[in-house]
C-alpha cells in the first residue's frame, strides 16, 4: 500500500477551516468539494489513458484520452457522498457505484448494508471515497469487496487519516495482489478511545449532513 499525503498550501488552508468546529454545514460541504477536487488531481496521476488521433485546426496529432473500461468512482455511504462531486469534476466520464458500509460503534467492525456496483469489475481502476481513514476497517472491507469483483487497481481518497488506521488497513489488505494507493490531505496524530481521529474534524457525516 502506498500512502500519499498531499502537501499543498491550499489543501492545508481548506482543511484548517474544515476542522474548525464553528464551520457550518453549507461551508463544510463546499470546502469538502473543493478539497476533494485538489486531492483528485493527485489521485488520478496514474489514471489509465490510451493514444487518441485527432486533428487540430492546424494539423493532425496524437494525444491521449481516458482508457476503457472507464474508471469507477465508489463513494462509501454516507459521508463519502459529500466527496462525489469534487471527484467527478475531474473525471466526468467515470461511472459511479455505491457501497453502504456502517461501523458498529462498539466493535468498530465494518459491515456492508447496501451495494450498487457492476458484478464484474475486471480490469477496472476504482477510486474509493471515504473522508475519514480512522480504524481502517471500513476501507479494508470496501477494497476487499471491489477486488473480489475483479477491480485491479484501487485508489482511496480521504480527507484525514490516523496512523493506526493506515497500519490496520495495510494489515487488512495483507496478501492482496492489487495495488492500493491512499491519497489524503493530512495524517493526523492518533485515534481516541471512541475511534475518532485526533485532532480530526469530528463526525464527517454529521458535519456534512447534520446529525441523524
Ligand atoms: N469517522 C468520522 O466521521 N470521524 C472520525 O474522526 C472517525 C471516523
Amino acid at each position: 500500500m502506498r500512502t500519499l499525503v498531499v502537501d499543498h498550501p491550499l489543501v492545508a488552508h481548506k482543511l484548517t477551516v474544515l476542522r474548525d468546529e464553528t464551520t457550518d454545514s453549507p461551508t463544510f460541504r463546499n470546502l469538502t468539494d473543493e478539497l476533494v477536487t485538489l486531492l483528485a488531481y493527485e489521485a488520478t496521476r496514474d489514471v489509465r489513458v490510451e493514444p487518441s488521433d485527432i486533428v487540430t485546426p492546424v494539423a493532425p496529432t496524437t494525444g491521449v484520452k481516458l482508457a476503457t473500461p472507464r474508471p469507477l468512482v465508489v463513494p462509501i455511504l454516507r459521508a463519502g457522498l459529500g466527496m462525489l462531486d469534487g471527484m467527478m469534476r475531474l473525471l466526468p466520464t467515470a461511472e459511479v457505484g455505491f457501497l453502504g458500509m456502517v461501523r458498529n460503534e462498539e466493535t468498530l467492525e465494518a459491515a456492508t448494508y447496501a451495494e450498487r456496483l457492476p458484478e464484474d469489475l475486471s480490469g477496472r481502476q476504482c477510486y474509493v471515497l471515504d473522508p475519514m481513514l480512522a480504524t481502517g476497517g471500513t476501507l479494508a472491507a470496501a477494497i476487499r469487496f471491489l477486488t473480489a469483483r475483479g477491480a485491479d487497481d484501487i485508489t482511496a481518497v480521504c480527507l484525514l487519516a490516523a496512523p493506526e488506521g493506515c497500519a490496520n488497513l495495510e494489515a487488512g489488505l495483507a496478501g492482496l495482489e492489487v495495488p492500493v494507493t491512499v491519497v489524503v490531505a493530512a495524517m493526523d496524530e492518533k485515534l481516541n478511545d471512541k475511534g475518532y481521529i485526533v485532532p480530526g474534524l469530528g463526525d464527517a457525516g454529521d458535519r456534512l449532513y447534520g446529525v441523524v
